[in-house]
């Protein structure tokens, strides 16, 4: 199985690309996890990349391109793979086309996860993440069992800083013009199926389940 997500932010596209990635056992790429990783670890590419993340910009392609043509050639994406949040751009979808076709790989389908702008500010105000493990949680939505406290690892939640309204309306206004024009992109190609991302996960499950049947 192999699967592109695209949507703007906080259509829910890391949450269902875990529960998909942990249930089919293929490999969660996500490149913001990534990127986060690198910030974090104080990376060269996380050096390049902070400003941009935490002001809701995208990171120059061939800094994403060159992560991602890395990441997709390790052992565990072998199997299959979600890619969550790559490409975002034309030249970036460009470019794994490219790469696909040097590994001899094909993908399935590219889910399009369409949201309102009120079910986005909702959910991206209200999202904590694990700052070890990256769980996803939601105060209202998806709450962890223990407030602040990750399920899965006991480590502290934390709030994005690209969770902060005026970012997020930056974010949705990059989506809007960079990222947005895949939909036609994979369209064209005939890999595009766009689901309700304003659901919520008991709903939205079964509908991608039959779309990967
Ligand atoms: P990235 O981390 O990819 O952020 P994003 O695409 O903006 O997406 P989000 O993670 O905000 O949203 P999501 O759709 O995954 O929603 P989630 O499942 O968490 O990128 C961050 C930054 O990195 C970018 O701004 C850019 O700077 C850089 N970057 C990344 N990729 C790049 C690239 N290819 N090129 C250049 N730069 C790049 O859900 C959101 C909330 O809603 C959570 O609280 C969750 O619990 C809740 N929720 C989710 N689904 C549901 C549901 N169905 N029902 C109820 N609640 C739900």
């Amino acid at each position: 199985m192999r699967l592109i997500f695209l949507g703007p932010p906080g259509a829910g596209k890391g949450t269902m690309a875990k529960v998909l990635s942990k249930r089919y056992n293929v490999a969660h790429l996500s490149t913001g996890d990534l990127l986060r990783a690198n910030i974090q670890a104080r990376t060269s590419l996380g050096k390049e990349a902070a400003s941009f993340v935490d002001n809701g910009k995208l990171v120059p392609d061939q800094l994403v391109i060159e992560m991602m043509r890395q990441r997709l050639r390790e052992k565990d994406a072998k199997p299959g793979f979600i890619l969550d949040g790559f490409p975002r751009t034309t030249e970036q979808a460009k470019a794994l086309d490219q790469l696909l076709q040097e590994e001899e790989m094909e993908v399935g389908h590219a889910i399009n996860f369409d949201a309102s702008d009120k079910k986005i500010i909702e959910r991206l105000s209200g999202r904590r993440i694990c700052g070890k493990c990256g769980a996803i949680y939601h105060l209202k939505n998806i709450p962890p069992k223990q407030p602040g406290i990750c399920d899965q690892c006991g480590s502290a939640l934390i709030q994005r800083k690209d969770d902060a309204e005026d970012t997020v309306r930056k974010r949705l206004e990059v989506y809007r013009k960079e990222t947005a024009p895949l939909i036609d992109y994979y369209e064209r190609q005939k890999l595009l199926r766009t689901v309700p991302g304003d659901l919520n996960v008991d709903e939205l499950d079964p509908i991608l389940k039959k779309i990967l049947v």
